[in-house]
Order: C-alpha cells, then sequence, then structure tokens
C-alpha cells in the first residue's frame, strides 16, 4: 500500500530511500551480475530484463557503485557471446533478406543464469540491446572503466542493431509488435552512437553503426513527430511516457530544442497528474495507473532543461509512491486511466510488482542528477522544495 507521504516528508527522505533502494539492489543482484526484475512478482521472478537491467546498472554506476554495474554488463556480456553463433546467424539472414520471425530473435529477458527461459513471453524487444550499450559506455565514461573486455560483445549487439533496427518489435511496455516505436529508436540509436564513441567498434562496422543512427534520427524526424513532439510510435500522433529518456538520459534528443521542449509539453499535458505520469492513454495494465520510473525519466528530461525545480517534484511524487517498508512499486492507483480493469490484473497477477528494483533505480539515478554529490556515503541537501498538494 503506497503510504500518505507529502512530497515534502518525501524529498527529505529521499537520501535515505535512495540508500534503501541501493541496499536493495545491492542485495538481490545474482551472484552471476543478473538484477532481478521484481523478486516476488508472479510474472516476473526469475526474469532479468536487458532493459531493466540496464538502467539499473546506470542508476547504481551514478550513485557510486561501480562493481555492481560492472557485474551486471559482464552478465549481459555473457549472455550475448554464448549465443554468438545464433547472432551471426540473424545477423545474415537479415542481410541476405531473409529476416528471421521475431520468436528467432533475441529473447528480452532471460534467467540468471543466462538461459533464454521456458515461460512464454512477449520477447521481440530491440530496445535493451541498445540500452545495455548505451550504460554500459556511460558507465566507463564515468568511472574510467577500461573497456576492451566488452568488446565482442558489444559487436554482436552493434551487427544485431544495425541489420535489424527498423522492424517492428514489441515497446518498453512489452505491447504492440506491429509498430515501430520512437523510445525503442532511440534507445538504439544511443547505443550504437556510445559503441563508436567509445571505440567499442571499428572500420565497417563502426560506419554501419553511425550510417543506422543517422537513418533512425531521419526516420523519426520524418514519420516520429507530430505536432512538433515525439511520437508514440512511427506514423502516429499519440504520446508516451517513455519518451521522456530520448531527451534524458538516453540524449538522443537535444534537450534545449523545440522538439524536446514540446515534447516534454505534451507529456506533462496529456499523461502527468500531479508528479504521477502514466504510460500512455489508452493503458489498461492494472487499470492503467502512474509509473515512478516515468516521473523519473520525466524529471531527468526537466533537468538537462534547465527546469530543476520540477524535476524534483517529479522525483518527490515518485518517493512519495514507497511503501512504508521503503519498496517502490512498479505503479500505484489513485488516478487510473481505465479502473475497470484493475481487477483483472489483480487476479491474474497478483498485486501490482513491489519492489520493482528499476523504479528504486530510477530514483537514485534523478536523486544523483539533482545532487550529483549523493553516494551512498553522503545526504540530499541541495534540493529545492516541494510542492504542496
Ligand atoms: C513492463 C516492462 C518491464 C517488465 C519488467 C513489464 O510489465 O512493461 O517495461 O521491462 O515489466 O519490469
Amino acid at each position: 500500500m503506497p503510504t500518505t507521504f507529502t512530497p515534502q516528508t518525501a524529498l527529505a527522505g529521499i537520501a535515505d530511500l535512495a540508500a534503501s533502494g541501493h541496499r536493495l539492489i545491492a542485495a538481490l543482484q545474482t551472484p552471476e551480475g543478473a538484477y532481478p526484475a521484481s523478486p516476488t512478482f508472479s510474472a516476473y521472478a526469475g526474469y532479468c530484463w536487458f532493459r531493466d537491467g540496464s538502467f539499473i546498472a546506470d542508476g547504481v554506476s551514478s550513485y557510486g557503485d561501480e562493481a555492481s554495474a560492472t557485474a551486471f554488463f559482464d552478465w549481459c556480456a555473457r549472455v550475448l557471446t554464448a549465443r554468438a553463433d545464433h547472432i551471426h546467424w540473424i545477423v545474415n539472414e537479415t542481410r541476405a533478406g531473409r529476416p528471421p520471425a521475431g520468436e528467432h530473435m533475441l529473447p528480452a529477458r532471460f534467467t540468471y543464469d543466462g538461459q533464454d527461459g521456458t515461460d512464454e513471453w512477449w520477447d521481440f524487444q530491440l530496445d535493451g540491446y541498445g540500452t545495455w550499450l548505451w550504460a554500459l559506455v556511460a558507465h566507463a565514461e564515468r568511472h574510467g572503466v577500461d573497456l576492451s573486455g566488452w568488446r565482442e560483445a558489444a559487436e554482436l549487439t552493434v551487427d544485431y542493431l544495425t541489420s535489424s533496427w527498423d522492424r517492428p518489435c514489441y515497446d518498453w511496455w512489452e505491447e504492440h509488435s506491429e509498430s515501430v516505436h520512437v523510445s525503442t529508436l532511440a534507445c538504439v540509436s544511443a547505443g550504437l552512437d556510445a559503441a563508436v564513441r567509445a571505440g567499442l567498434v571499428s572500420g565497417t562496422r563502426a560506419e554501419e553503426a553511425t550510417a543506422a543512427s543517422r537513418a533512425i534520427r531521419e526516420v523519426v524526424a520524418e514519420r516520429g513527430v507530430r505536432d512538433g513532439h515525439l511520437t508514440k510510435w512511427l506514423g502516429v500522433a499519440t504520446v508516451d511516457g517513455s519518451l521522456a529518456a530520448a531527451i534524458a538520459p538516453l540524449g538522443m534528443l537535444d534537450a534545449r530544442s523545440a522538439l524536446a521542449a514540446a515534447t516534454i509539453d505534451a507529456l506533462e499535458r496529456q499523461l502527468t497528474v500531479d508528479g504521477g505520469v502514466h504510460r500512455y492513454l489508452g493503458d489498461t495494465f492494472y487499470g492503467g495507473g502512474r509509473w515512478p520510473i516515468l516521473s523519473c525519466f520525466l524529471g531527468l528530461a526537466h533537468a538537462a532543461a534547465g527546469e530543476r525545480e520540477r524535476a524534483a517534484e517529479l522525483l518527490a511524487w515518485a518517493a512519495s509512491t514507497a511503501t512504508a517498508d521503503l519498496d517502490l512499486p512498479e505503479q500505484v492507483d489513485g488516478h487510473l486511466i481505465a479502473p475497470g480493469m484493475r481487477q483483472e490484473w489483480l487476479d491474474r497477477w497478483g498485486a501490482v510488482a513491489t519492489p520493482l528494483l528499476w523504479s528504486h533505480a530510477m530514483l537514485i539515478r534523478l536523486a544523483v542528477e539533482l545532487d550529483p554529490t549523493l553516494t551512498s556515503l553522503t545526504s540530499l541537501t541541495s534540493l529545492p522544495e516541494g510542492p504542496t498538494r
């Protein structure tokens, strides 16, 4: 159950919440380096996602935990290199004009020991493969880590993405496999750019990565913008909360550009209630509540655009969703898009995933953005006051 923290009390407690979130993530990281998405939630238990995990690694890396993030990236690399033959096959088939069906592409999540797992899932999602490259390079740049041990895995990933980035696949929410999603494209282009920038790839492979990233930007400009803002997928007018990530932390868009400003504005107007951000209009998952991770992504976008006070308000809202045990959920009720659908999901999968490690990591990531001195050894001192409500 969410507590009745006010934004002010939440803000005062953010350093504690960041610290307890970090302890939770560190305690739950498996010996193999994987991050469980949510340890007890029925549908997620036993699996680590490239998407969640990469953002979790970025959060703990920003918080000063170099070893945990490194262990996660090592896990990613083992998952990928163990599938080198399969990835070569996908790339060769695709380049020969025979793109494999979605079920033959890499999955979105793996068991902790790096297997595909046996449960059915909405698996073909490209975003996590871009995000791990982006997060790995951000980690290396932040901590001065030598990247050479990840080169083979990075090359496999770049080949996979340069050959397949334009394919429709499931989005961040594991829905709509018929579309090409703009936030997925942002993850892919950020990952390709990072790999080239860091010298993880060279020669023809680097040229292909650069060309693919440029093509992504062109297709987004042509078909992923409507009414001046980014759109949920190519060819529509609607938005999605995940689009904030294209501004920050992924940095696909210049945060001070008119496109970024209009995207932030659309997310605020269409999806944000108080400081809580919905995934998209029409969301029915658990009734379509507000997601703390999305408040944090929008906060990161605002912070990058210089709007630190609004970023702090969004952080305070995310913190206010903590339970009495300081666990952060995947989403909260209180303002639902489709209230009539909530019970169906409660019956199907049980209570909302809590704790969700990605929520904890995003809170840490935004808190550090607003106070870069924040680590597990310091406290938050410089945030502006939050709003009353
Ligand atoms: C979300 C995904 C997430 C997964 C694990 C799903 O419900 O839609 O974005 O990766 O849960 O947390």
